[in-house]
């Protein structure tokens, strides 16, 4: 049988709040779910601050036994040594971290992240047992050009050769033109390209990995418009930029299952 796969809502919150500002934000994030009655089992919910605040994060979610996950915005490629300004998985690890979240649009744009580079985080990431939450997605240009799903299953393939398909590991489907756009992409769009990625995992590392590995979809995702996405059969979440930043939106996002019908 085909375990269900628990829905996620990730919020990744980019160059934004400080470990103080992270500390209220998250204890009034699990004080609204908790208000809200939110049902654990119904969906994850994750957040991904700067690396600064995790330490605040961890001592603050251990402390009140929060039902919030956590994980940082990138990791090194490098275990240690000589590497300025970059993280290892050592340290995520140590910080009780969950997840991380490789190859955002915004670091292949903005740092010149490959293909290669990417593959070499996810399986850093792996290695120090965090699910690496790895990012793809076409640019306006690629969509025009090749279509919608053909460079993120090109991402997916390269980025993932040569993990063990016991592995876990999470996808996230942004397009670069719906990210911050307000733009997003429609519920069929992003399920063919969902779907198309599902079979490529199905291709590569067989059902049971295919089957078991959650897909999301990210790029202007709002309480408005999350049901719409959760209805598709290839869309197991989201991972929500801006509306991440607004504790009454991003709970109702991870409450979505009571707005979809
Ligand atoms: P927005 O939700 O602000 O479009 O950002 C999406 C994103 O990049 C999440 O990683």
């Amino acid at each position: 049988m085909v375990a269900a796969r628990v829905p996620l809502i990730a919020g990744n919150w980019k160059m934004n709040l400080d470990h103080l500002q992270a500390i209220a934000f998250v204890q009034k994030l699990a004080w609204t779910l908790d208000e809200a009655k939110h049902d654990t089992a119904a969906s994850e919910v994750a957040v991904f601050p700067p690396f600064t605040d995790l330490r605040s994060v961890q001592t603050l979610v251990e402390a009140e036994k929060f039902s919030i996950a956590y994980g940082a915005q990138d990791v090194s490629t490098h275990e240690s040594g000589a590497f300025t300004g970059e993280i290892s998985g050592s340290f995520l690890a140590s910080l009780a971290c969950s997840y991380v979240l490789v190859g955002h649009s915004e670091r292949r744009q903005f740092h010149g992240e490959t293909n290669d580079v990417v593959g070499a985080k996810v399986r850093a990431a792996l290695s120090f047992g965090l699910v690496p939450i790895l990012c793809v997605g076409e640019t306006a240009d690629d969509l025009e050009e090749f279509g919608a799903s053909a460079v993120p299953v090109a991402q997916v393939k390269a980025s993932l050769a040569g993990i063990s398909a016991d592995a876990e590991v999470v996808i996230a489907y942004e397009p670069v033109w719906a990210i911050g756009s307000g733009k997003a992409a429609t519920e069929e769009q992003a399920e063919l390209v969902c779907g198309a990625l599902r079979e490529t995992l199905r291709e590569n590392f067989g059902s049971e990995f295919a089957d078991r590995t959650r897909i999301l979809y990210g790029g202007s995702v709002k309480a408005s418009n999350i049901a719409a996405f959760m209805r598709q059969s290839n869309i197991d979440g989201a991972l929500v930029g801006g509306a991440s930043l607004d504790v009454a939106e991003f709970a109702s996002i991870v409450r979505f299952y009571k707005h979809v019908i």
